[in-house]
Order: structure tokens, then sequence, then C-alpha cells
């Protein structure tokens, strides 16, 4: 029979050289496991005579309890120890310089839209709005562009789909039919039902056109609407806030040309061109080579759409225009392809 206190002596030897939980836990087996030493020890004590197996019996348990309080003791040190090592592993220098946030970037096309809108404000236009998606009144009708009239031929339009129906071949409601707004005048019919004249309005947002693109078209854009209406509005005072818009947003050596054109909306009808100055008036891809580039379409307000909207058109006259906010922006900035505003692109956006 093996004598307890040389047991002891080994285990104590052995405890003491345990540096990991890894190793107490042999060690733990080593002793109190069901194979373990100890329980070898105390199974046999069957064989020893009374006396002895009490005595030896006495000493095995005393080493048994000894032993659990060493493991417990030596398994919180070492518990302790890793923690602390891990602490250090993980110390922070709080001296560091912190990692700079990077501040985000307005889009050119938002700059531009709140310069616009400063100057218009300073010449006594309110800003309103409009929504994206449009019913076929408001985009076409009321703006005296009836079913079947071919000027509808100027606007490439998204029809949507409504109860799994393509709205454009619907007999549904009429004129109800949804779509994607092709242009901001919808937002002159909506504003002039809701308020009496006189009418001093801009109202900036988003259009869309279903079309190819390429430097100087995309599938959607920018414009920013204007409607004055008021007595005795003519051509002249049209011409006067136009040419105050443009030589305050470019300078006052901007050179802007009317030519006549045809909106059904207004009437007479003008495209607002200004000199190129990507190229100063030479000819280059962004103004198709001829040196003027269309910035917005306007006109005097038709007495058919003042009709849709319940205004004497006797008493109220006025004039609208629409300007293109990207071509504006790409010639502030002389940016010669128009997707790049909607590449997501940050090497260009970070310029702004
Ligand atoms: N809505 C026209 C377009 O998108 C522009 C325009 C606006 C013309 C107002 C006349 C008056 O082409």
């Amino acid at each position: 029979m093996v004598e307890i206190k040389d047991v002891k002596k080994i285990a104590e030897e052995e405890i003491r050289l345990v540096n990991t939980i890894e190793k107490l836990e042999n060690f733990e087996n080593k002793y109190l496991s069901k194979k373990g030493i100890l329980t070898r020890i105390l199974r046999s004590l069957k064989k020893l005579n009374p006396e002895e197996r009490k005595k030896v019996g006495k000493e095995a348990n005393e080493l048994k309890e000894f032993l659990k309080k060493e493991i417990d003791f030596r398994r919180k040190q070492l518990k302790e120890r890793d923690v602390e090592e891990k602490e250090k592993k993980e110390w922070i220098d709080i001296t560091i310089p912190a990692k700079k946030i990077e501040r985000g970037h307005i889009h050119p096309i938002t700059l531009i839209r709140t310069q616009i809108e400063d100057i218009f404000q300073k010449m006594g236009f309110s800003i309103v709005e409009g929504p994206e998606i449009e019913n076929e009144w408001y985009n076409f009708d009321a703006l005296n562009i009836p079913k079947e009239h071919p000027a509808r031929d100027m606007w490439d339009t998204f029809w949507l789909r409504q109860n799994g129906l393509k709205m454009q071949n619907s007999k549904l409601k009429m004129n109800q039919r949804l779509l994607l707004r092709t242009h901001t005048s919808p937002v002159q019919i909506r504003y002039m039902e809701k308020h009496k004249p006189p009418i001093r309005i801009i109202a900036p947002g988003r259009i869309f056109r279903y079309e190819a693109t390429d430097a100087s078209h995309e599938i959607n854009f920018y414009q920013v609407e204007g409607l004055m209406i008021d007595r005795n509005i003519s051509i002249a005072n049209f011409k006067f806030i136009m040419e105050e818009f443009f030589k305050e947003f470019f300078g006052k050596e901007t050179k802007i040309r009317l030519r006549p054109s045809f909106f059904p909306f207004t009437e007479p009808s003008f495209e607002i061109d200004v000199k190129c100055s990507i190229c100063n008036g030479k000819g280059c891809s962004v103004c198709s080579y001829r040196g003027w580039i269309e910035m917005a379409g306007a006109g005097m307000v038709h007495p058919n759409v003042l009709k849709a909207v319940k205004i004497n058109s006797e008493e109220w006259q006025g004039f609208a225009f629409g300007l293109g906010l990207d071509r504006l922006t790409m010639m502030k900035y002389k940016i010669n392809d128009i997707r790049l505003f909607y590449s997501g692109d940050l090497r260009f956006l970070k310029q702004f």
C-alpha cells in the first residue's frame, strides 16, 4: 500500500509546476477523476483490515479535500493571470489621434439647385414641389396635350402598371393612368388649381424620359419649372427675368438668345440658349457642335392651360419656363458628360 504522505508530496510538487489551465485539468484528472490515483486508493481500502482502513481512509479523504482546495486556488490564480495578459495585449493607446470621419459631399446638382433657388427667391419667386409619379391629366391633358396629339411624342414616357395591367392600354379611368413625370410642368397645374393669381413660383425636381443615354441624355434628370401669372405680363417681363437669372448665375458677360419654338402649353414658345462655356461657342460634343446650348423651354402660358385650372385668361397672363438643371450644372462646372451625375463615382463627387 502506498503511503498517503508520499502521494501528497508528489502531488504538491506537481501542482507547483502547473502553469496553464490545461495542465491543471490534467492534474485534476490524474488524481481526482474516476480512474484517478485517489479514487483508486479509496477503492482499495476494502482490502485493508479495519484499523488500517480507518487510518488510511481518513488520510486519503484529507488529501482529497486538500487537493480540491489546491486545485481551486490554482485555477483562480491562473484565470486571473490570463485575464491580465489579455488586457495587456488589448491595451488601447488613448493618445493616438482619432481616425477622421470623412465629410460627405453635397451633390453638384443639389449645389446648383440651391443657387438657382436663391436667385429666384431674390426676385420674389416661391419654391414649390410636385410628385414624381404623375397621372396623365397633369402631365399632358391639362397642359393642352390631349391624347393622340402628336406633341406627346416630344416626351418619351415611362408608363406604370396598375393592378397588373399595363396602364398605357387600360381604359379604366380617363386621364388617370400613372406615369413618371416627363417634365416639371405638371406642377404649374397643381399649383394653379390651389392658388389664385398673382403667382410667382419655381418648382425644381426630378423627371424621367424613356430614351437612350449619351453624353447629354439621361433617363432621369432635373428641371426647374418657373411660372409667373399676373395682370399685364408680357414677353418683355419674361425676357427681363431670364436675362437677370442667367447673368446672376453665369456672370455679367453671359450671352443668351431666344429661339422660336413650340410647346402646346405656351404661345408663343421659345427655346433659351446660352453660349457654350465648354468650347466658348466654337462647337464641341456637349453643345453638339452648335456653339450654343439649349438651357430652357419657355413661353407665354397658353389660354387653354389657364382654362383648365379655371383662371380667366382675359384678366391674367403669364409666362412659364423649364430650366435644365443638369445642363446648368454642366456648364457651370464644365462637366462634359451628364452620366457622371448618376454614376455614384466618388472620384467625381469628391470634387464638389
Ligand atoms: N416642360 C417643357 C419640357 O420639358 C419645358 C417648358 C416648360 C416649356 C415651361 C415651356 C414652358 O420640354
